[in-house]
């Protein structure tokens, strides 16, 4: 797949995730075969506004190279001016987010409601790809609901105004995560384009990745929850496309070193303060299935110093080696 002037060799993209797919995480992805990144999502209206946090939301590290920054808004003028902000930051792309179904987007037109509104994604599209020297993407969903579904047809004013990709979450706004993502919509949009076209939806290892490529005919394909506390997911997806094989979880101690590396990469990025709050769940997504998990998430959900944390994750380590080693 090409975007630009990336030539990717891997096939799978770590998902924006708000609330998850920070630096730390993206990093840690990136290390374990990610195609790329994209930034959480980013509310051009608090740009245009030179909100604080929001140009926090902006920064990340030359390692989550290729790397783009995703945009929300509904006013096509501010989009194009938090396109150009974004611009500065040199991101490899930019990717405008016409897929969040969170009401408090969607009530002001934004994310998935813009799927309603094709006219206004195309005046975006427009503006923000004549504001910008960069490659422009779009992500969208199946549709607004099961009466409306128009990838297809969104995919069409995508490629004619001039993205260099688009990425298809394939379930409607009104389904938000339920039910299973339909391959059929991401067929549509590969038949309707010949622009890359990048899948979504319901990939937790190699061969729902290939099955998705295979039945789609998809470009490559977008990794979200499958990556919770698996970051490791991308290697074993490029496995399975070159073999045809799936390649095994890396033991249980191998899965807590990645934790801890993860834990110093959100100290080193975030606020201490906060880190320790965003890694809590990451630490029970790394955990989960292990023997003594459940007490080790509650032990260090109490727990607010990060030498703390990091000394309970290496005792819980030490712990299950020496189990592996009698093993
Ligand atoms: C916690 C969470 C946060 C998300 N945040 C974003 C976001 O900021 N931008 C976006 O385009 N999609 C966002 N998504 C949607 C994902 O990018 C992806 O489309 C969706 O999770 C389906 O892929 P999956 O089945 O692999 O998880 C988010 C999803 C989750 C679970």
């Amino acid at each position: 797949m090409i975007i630009g002037n990336h030539n990717f060799s891997n096939t799978a993209i770590l998902a924006p995730m708000a609330g998850v797919a920070d630096t730390a995480f993206r990093l840690i992805c990136r290390k374990y075969g990610a195609a790329a990144t994209v930034s959480e999502l980013i509310s051009a209206e608090g740009l245009v506004r030179a909100n604080d946090r929001t140009q926090h939301l902006l920064d990340f590290t030359q390692a989550e190279r290729p790397y783009a920054i995703q945009l929300f808004g509904a006013d096509a003028a501010h989009m194009a001016e938090a396109a150009k902000m974004a611009m500065q930051r040199q991101p490899d792309w930019i990717d405008l987010n016409f897929g969040c179904p969170v009401k408090k987007v969607t009530k002001r037109g934004a994310g998935s409601a813009v799927m309603k509104d094709l006219p206004l994604m195309q005046d975006i599209i427009h503006q923000v790809v004549e504001a910008v020297d960069l490659p422009v993407t779009v992500k969208i969903r199946s549709g607004w609901d099961n009466s409306s579904i128009n990838a297809d047809e969104a995919a069409k004013i995508i490629e004619g105004e001039g993205a260099a990709a688009v990425t298809i979450h394939a379930r409607t706004r009104q389904q938000a995560f339920k039910g299973k993502a339909d391959l059929n919509i991401i067929s549509l949009v590969k038949q309707a384009v010949s622009i890359p076209v990048i899948g979504n939806g319901d990939i937790f290892c190699g061969k729902d990745a290939m099955n998705m490529i295979n039945q789609t005919d998809c470009d490559a394909v977008m990794v979200g929850r499958g990556s919770y506390g698996r970051p490791w997911i991308f290697n074993q997806i490029n496995h399975y496309i070159s073999t045809g094989t799936e390649l095994a979880d890396p033991p249980a101690v191998l899965r807590i070193d990645t934790c801890l590396e993860h834990y110093r990469l959100a100290l080193e990025t975030l606020p201490t303060a906060r880190a320790v709050n965003e890694m809590r769940k990451h630490i029970g997504w790394y955990v989960r299935g292990l023997r003594g998990a459940s007490h080790l998430r509650q032990t260090v959900f109490h727990l607010t110093d990060p030498q703390e944390v990091c000394h309970t994750l290496m005792a819980f380590r030490n712990e299950i080696h020496k189990d592996e080693e009698k093993a």
